[in-house]
């Protein structure tokens, strides 16, 4: 980073100043100097600002002039720049980077302009109250992916965090992330939602549907497991049983259908006796296991 010294008024003669005159006390709320003055001493950041997306939208969309949009992030800068690159001068830290700043009170810099669309719910949704800011994913000055993302993918940004999401990846069986197909963001909402587990939609099930809407329904006979929460037997992201679910076969069923032991069958005369069931028996003859509109399906076989 290029820094150049500048000139300061000695801190002495100032607080002569302003006990002599107590009203140039206030001098010490800063005022706005403009970018160029700013760029004098940052020029790296001035460049990186150049070509983010916000050097276009400030002045065509919220009429903030070039001049004007550095110290609309950062609050206006005059004692920060008297201090002239001297951390130990108490006006060095009147200007704010909202990277180091508080979750609420570095994300309020950005709400400004974006309390609205996909934000919604920002305020409670779980990152708001684990005190996430903004800038933990999104870079202003050294963004590496699309969206400002300071990683060079969406997975990326989230993995800076949820390593388990990342092991799930790699499992045997997993959504297709890492092949480009999905995102994280094709289920969940990050900036808050009014659904569970930042889910776009209102349920697990109703995620779920948005893409396999051929499990919607309605049947004439239902599973209820299925109605209640796909989950009960799959993974949302990754597991190393096939078709993600979450048990091996015939586990998966006999974790719920176990009269009399390890068979099933044994409360229905004249149904074969299921005593022991290699991995895919049960769905050999109940293949319609998300439901069945047959009218001899009550038992999913059609
Ligand atoms: C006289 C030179 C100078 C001017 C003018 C100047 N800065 Fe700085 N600024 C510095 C130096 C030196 C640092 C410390 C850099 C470092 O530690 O890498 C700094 C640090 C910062 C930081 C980081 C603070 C922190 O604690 O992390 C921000 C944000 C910043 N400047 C923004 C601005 C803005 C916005 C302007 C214009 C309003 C501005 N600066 C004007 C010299 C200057
Ligand atoms: C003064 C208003 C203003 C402020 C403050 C502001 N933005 Fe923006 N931002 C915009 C506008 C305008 C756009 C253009 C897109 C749009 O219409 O929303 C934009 C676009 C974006 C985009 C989309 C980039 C893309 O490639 O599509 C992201 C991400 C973003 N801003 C994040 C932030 C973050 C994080 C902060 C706080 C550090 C912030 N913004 C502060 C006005 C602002
Ligand atoms: C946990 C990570 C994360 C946090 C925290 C986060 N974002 Fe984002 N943001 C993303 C991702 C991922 C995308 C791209 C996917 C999308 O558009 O939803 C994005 C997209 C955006 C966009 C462009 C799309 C749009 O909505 O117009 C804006 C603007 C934005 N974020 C602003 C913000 C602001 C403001 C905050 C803080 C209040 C914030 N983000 C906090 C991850 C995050
Ligand atoms: C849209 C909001 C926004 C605008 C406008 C903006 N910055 Fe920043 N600035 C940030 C954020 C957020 C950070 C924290 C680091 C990051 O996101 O890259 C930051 C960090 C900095 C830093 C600290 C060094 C660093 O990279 O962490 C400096 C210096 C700085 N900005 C200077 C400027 C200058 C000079 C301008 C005007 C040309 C400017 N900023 C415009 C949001 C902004
Ligand atoms: C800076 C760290 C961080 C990053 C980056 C991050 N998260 Fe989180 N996330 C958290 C924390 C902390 C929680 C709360 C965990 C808890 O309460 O157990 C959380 C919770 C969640 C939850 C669960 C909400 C719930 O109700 O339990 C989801 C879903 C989530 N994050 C998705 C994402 C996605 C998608 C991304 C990337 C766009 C992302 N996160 C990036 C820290 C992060
Ligand atoms: C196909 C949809 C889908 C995709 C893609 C997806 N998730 Fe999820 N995620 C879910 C569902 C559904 C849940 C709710 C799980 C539950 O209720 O136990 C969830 C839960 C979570 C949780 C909370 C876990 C817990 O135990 O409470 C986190 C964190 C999370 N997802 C992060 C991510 C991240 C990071 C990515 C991208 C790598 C991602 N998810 C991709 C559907 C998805
Ligand atoms: C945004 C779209 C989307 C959402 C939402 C979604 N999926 Fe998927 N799902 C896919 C795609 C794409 C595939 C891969 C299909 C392929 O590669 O042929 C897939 C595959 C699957 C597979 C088969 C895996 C395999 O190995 O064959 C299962 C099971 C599955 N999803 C269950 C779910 C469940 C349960 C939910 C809700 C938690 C869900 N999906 C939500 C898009 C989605
Ligand atoms: C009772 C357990 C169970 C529940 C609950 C369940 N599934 Fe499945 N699902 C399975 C089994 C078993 C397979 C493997 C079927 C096969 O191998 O033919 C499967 C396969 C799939 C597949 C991939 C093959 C196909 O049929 O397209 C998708 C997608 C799928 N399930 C989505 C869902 C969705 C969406 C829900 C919630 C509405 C759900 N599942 C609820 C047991 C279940
Ligand atoms: C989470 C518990 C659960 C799991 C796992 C589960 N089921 Fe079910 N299943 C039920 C419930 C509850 C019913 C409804 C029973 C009733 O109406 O008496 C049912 C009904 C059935 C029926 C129709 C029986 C009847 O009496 O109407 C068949 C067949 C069936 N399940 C097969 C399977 C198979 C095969 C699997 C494994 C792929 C499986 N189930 C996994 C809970 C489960
Ligand atoms: C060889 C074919 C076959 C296999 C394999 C099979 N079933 Fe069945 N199942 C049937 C028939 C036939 C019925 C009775 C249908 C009817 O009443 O119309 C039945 C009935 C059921 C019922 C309802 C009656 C009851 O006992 O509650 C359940 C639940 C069930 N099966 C679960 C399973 C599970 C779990 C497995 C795997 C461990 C399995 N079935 C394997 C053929 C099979």
């Amino acid at each position: 980073m290029m820094i150049r010294k500048c000139l300061v008024p000695s801190s002495f003669f100032f607080i002569l100043l302003s006990l002599s005159f107590p009203k140039l006390a206030l001098a010490n709320t800063p005022d706005k100097v403009g970018a160029s003055a700013c760029i004098a001493c940052h020029s790296d950041q001035g460049e990186a600002f150049k070509k983010n997306i916000h050097s276009r939208t400030f002045p065509a969309i919220k009429k903030i002039a070039f001049e004007e949009s550095c110290e609309t992030c950062h609050g206006p800068g005059s004692l920060h720049m008297e201090a002239g690159g001297d951390r130990s001068k108490p006006g060095f830290a009147t200007i704010k980077n909202p990277k180091n700043l508080k979750g609420a009170e570095s994300a309020a810099i950005c709400l400004q302009c974006h309390d609205n669309g996909k934000r919604m719910f920002w305020k409670g949704s779980q990152h708001e109250s684990r005190n996430l800011a903004c800038v933990q994913c999104h870079s202003m000055h050294s963004s590496k992916g699309p969206s400002l993302l300071v990683k060079n993918s969406e997975s990326e940004t989230c993995y800076q965090c949820h390593l388990q999401r990342k092991a799930q990846g790699q499992k045997s069986t997993h959504m297709p992330i890492k092949e480009g197909k999905l995102q994280c963001t094709s289920c969940h909402n990050p900036h808050g939602s009014a659904g569970p587990k930042l889910l776009a939609q209102n349920s697990t099930n109703e995620n779920c549907y948005s893409c396999h809407a051929e499990k919607r329904g309605p049947f004439l006979w239902d599973h209820p497991p299925v109605r209640e929460n796909c989950l009960n037997c799959h993974d949302a992201h990754g597991s190393n049983h096939d078709k993600l679910l979450k048990v091996k076969r015939p586990r998966l069923c006999q974790q719920c259908h176990n009269e009399g032991g390890p068979g099933v069958h044994v409360s229905v005369p004249g149904t074969p006796a299921v005593t022991y069931a290699l991995e895919r028996a049960c769905l050999k003859c109940h293949p319609m296991i998300h439901g069945s509109n047959h009218p001899q399906g009550v038992r999913f076989q059609r």
